[in-house]
């Protein structure tokens, strides 16, 4: 959407007052910041961002719960709709999506009337997101609803597009990579946090490593590192360790 990109670059103008070495390390962080994650499943995104978008007191948005909250739109169509690229673009424009964040900092997703936090998380859900999502025309209607989902006046964003194509003029770019083995296992136990459910390791990572496949090379919004992103490894890495990382990086570098 012309409006937001706009209002985002815009913020690049933003300047803050006082000397480098005054800034550092009680730089103020300002509501402006627009800082991007994106990174592979289970490369601990999601954590991370709810995180550092409550200690920097900024709006989290997951791009991923979008296109999963479609998907589940997609296969409450009677009959589904998962083949059809322009009806899915149509939903896509018209889906009736609200964010809602928690005291705690998580994140709560409806659709319509309907709390669906959950049920996006389900494995068919999980399959019909990775399919869909790889169609040109819904990414394109998809990123315009995410920059409408983000209108406010800062904002942490994850997902696998959002430092190269949804905000590429973001003040602060991180990409997250994690080993397959690692990222595996984490996606088990969020699994059984959420559903009480034994996944196969083997299994998890075998849809992983297929989800990595059409993640990285779709023609659209392809899973890359912008140039100008900071990658951490989190491999060993504790998830408060990522957080003050990232925070030490955006300190260093406050806005022009
Ligand atoms: O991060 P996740 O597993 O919740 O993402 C769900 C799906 O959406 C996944 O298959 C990748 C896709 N996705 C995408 O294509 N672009 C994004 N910016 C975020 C997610």
């Amino acid at each position: 959407m012309r409006k937001s990109s706009s209002r985002v670059s815009g913020h690049r103008r933003i300047r803050s007052s006082g000397s480098r070495r005054s800034r550092a390390p009680g730089y103020p962080i300002s509501r402006s910041l627009v800082v991007t994650i994106d990174g592979p499943a289970g490369s601990g995104k999601s954590t991370v961002a709810k995180l550092l978008a409550k200690s920097l007191g900024l709006t989290y948005l997951d791009t991923g719960a979008t296109y999963r909250t479609l998907a589940l739109a997609a296969l409450q169509e009677d009959p589904p709709v998962v083949a059809d690229a322009p009806r899915l673009a149509d939903l896509a424009r018209q889906l009736p999506i609200r964010l809602e964040a928690t005291p705690g900092g998580q994140l709560r997703v409806f659709l319509g009337d309907d709390e669906v936090t959950k049920k996006i998380r389900t494995e068919q859900v999980t399959e019909v997101a990775a399919h869909i999502s790889q169609y040109p025309e819904v990414r394109a209607a998809m990123v315009e609803r995410q920059r409408e989902l983000a209108n406010t006046h800062g904002v942490v964003v994850e997902g696998r597009d959002t430092g190269s194509v949804v905000f590429p003029h973001a003040t602060h770019k991180f990409f997250l990579d994690a080993d397959p083995a690692i990222r595996a296992r984490r996606r088990q136990q969020e699994l059984f946090k959420l559903y009480g459910s034994q996944t196969p390791l083997a299994m998890i990572r075998e849809q992983i490593e297929l989800r990595d496949g059409l993640d990285r090379s779709r023609e659209a919004g392809p899973l890359i590192k912008p140039a100008d992103a900071v990658l951490i490894d989190t491999t060993r890495k504790t998830v408060q360790g990522v957080v003050q990382e990232m925070l030490r990086t955006i300190r260093r570098h406050p806005l022009p």
